[in-house]
């Protein structure tokens, strides 16, 4: 049983069974190590023909079994195990041979590990794999970084399992080093930044218009056919269909509204921050967790202050304007998403393509959308558009529904009802798409207080003027 395997996964936890299996499916001969006898044992039996799907406890029998250059993805929680695995996995490997970190890996470590692994022959991937356990399984968005040559072993594998939209594999070359793990970030800064904005239309439907949980199931789902087509539009409007197995009624009601991150969304928001690119939506969203987090303190917050009584609105009007702005907000948090991984493209040489990007996140993934089809087509048109916001086709789809964010967010305000999702990205939308900002008046204090000098918009130069007091 030597060098027979096409395939090999380190990790058979819920997601690396399910890829694994799903490798076995597309015909490539596959196998499977982890230290957990279990859970080899349970991929035996289910893989059911061990010439097609195996599994060891041992890493040399694992090595030897996968033929050169070994393609060998860790599906592996992120962290210090990656290195210990890759430390272990080096004695046993030959030069050529291939690692493919497929969890969601901070892409400082991924470029780390790049280099070292260079260093030694070895070339390393990092690729973000996105969809869920479902996902694994029956296809993924797939987001690879790393050696150009190198990924030739690995593509006809990826294109064979990822998710297909109209036929096109749900994967691409992405770029050299963490290039896959940095847009799989971006990815959940944007998953992070859509997830809040959905719970807001949640909360302003059931508190403006009474809206029960079959009307919200109704809502969502009407609106999953059109424009507002996408994974998570349709996922909610199921959740409002789940009952509660435990104690009756709809299991929504009964989950406690403190939302847990593994982090991901804060590494958006925290390397946005450090390429000075703004994505108040992903912050917010960021932030609200956070603010969930704090139930106690909520609680006790809430007995001190009084909230405006909420004036109700009609149900209809509530639902056109709420389809209206989460469409629009949902363009905003795309755009900022964008925005980023553009910068981020350039500050770190990942030569990204954008449409490309968009294309691969059409189908498979979490933030999968039918936005996403005009996404990849705006980028298309022009590869080294800044934003979202500035191409033409996105011009009326913005104009048309940024009124009714105005107005909805306006009757959050009124009411009481927290919708910082939708305002940050209304007034994001209202700074990008200002000639004039109030912050020559920022200027002036710091040169004020500190000479810190400012620019002039009537001449060139750099200014300091000793303030009369
Ligand atoms: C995906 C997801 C996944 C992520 C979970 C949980 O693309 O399949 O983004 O990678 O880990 O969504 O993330 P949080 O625990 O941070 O919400």
């Amino acid at each position: 049983m030597t060098n027979t395997y096409d395939f090999g996964l380190i990790g058979l936890g819920v997601m690396g069974r399910n890829f694994i299996l799903n490798v076995a499916d597309n015909g490539f001969a596959a196998y499977g190590n982890d230290l957990d006898e279990e859970k080899v044992n349970a991929l035996i039996e289910e893989g059911g023909d061990m010439d097609k799907v195996n599994a060891t406890t041992d890493a040399a029998t694992f090595v030897n079994g996968l033929s050169t250059p070994r393609k060998i993805m860790l599906l592996v929680p992120a962290g210090k195990i990656v290195d210990a695995v890759i430390e272990s996995l080096l004695p046993l490997l030959e030069e050529g041979d291939i690692i493919i970190d497929g969890g969601n890996s901070f892409f400082t470590d991924t470029d780390r590990r790049e280099a070292y692994l260079a260093g030694k022959g070895i070339n390393f991937f990092g690729a973000g794999v996105s969809g869920g356990a479902k996902g694994a399984r029956l296809g993924p968005s797939i987001m690879p970084g790393g050696n150009r040559e190198a990924y030739q072993h690995v593509k006809p594998i990826f294109e064979a399992v990822s998710a297909k939209y109209k036929g096109e594999p749900c994967v691409a070359y992405l770029g050299p080093k963490s290039a896959g793990n940095y847009v799989k970030m971006v990815h959940n800064g944007i998953e992070y930044g859509l997830m809040q904005l959905t719970s807001e239309i949640y909360d302003v439907l059931k508190k403006g218009g009474d809206f029960s949980n079959t009307e919200l199931h109704t809502i969502f789902s009407t609106w999953n056919s059109g424009r507002l087509q996408s994974f998570l539009v349709e996922i909610t409007s199921e959740i409002f269909e789940q009952k509660d197995d435990l104690a009756g009624g709809q299991l929504v009601d009964k989950i406690l509204d403190k939302a847990k991150q593994k982090g991901t969304g804060k590494w958006t928001s925290q390397n946005a921050m450090d390429l000075g690119i703004p994505v108040p939506s992903i912050d917010i969203a960021v932030s609200m967790r956070e603010i969930s987090a704090l139930k106690g303190e909520r609680i006790m917050a809430d007995a001190l202050y009084d909230r405006p009584k909420v004036e109700k609105m009609d149900k209809k009007k509530l639902g056109k304007l709420s389809e209206e702005a989460l469409y629009f907000s949902f363009i905003i948090t795309y755009a900022q998403g964008l925005h980023q991984l553009g910068d981020a493209s350039k500050e770190y040489d990942y030569d990204l393509n954008i449409s490309e990007i968009a294309k691969i996140w059409r189908a498979g993934c979490i933030i999968r959308a039918g936005l996403l089809a005009d996404i990849t087509e705006a980028f298309k048109a022009d590869r080294s558009l800044p934003n979202l916001l500035l191409s033409p086709t996105f011009v009326e789809k913005v104009q048309g529904t940024v009124d009714a964010a105005r107005e909805l967010v306006a009757y959050g305000v009124k009411n009481g009802i927290p919708l910082p999702g939708l305002s940050n990205s209304l007034t994001y939308f209202d700074a990008y798409t200002a000639t004039r900002l109030p912050l020559n008046l920022i200027q002036a204090q710091r040169d004020y207080f500190g000479s810190h000098t400012y620019e002039r918009s009537d001449r060139e130069g750099i200014f300091h003027t000793e303030w009369e007091a």
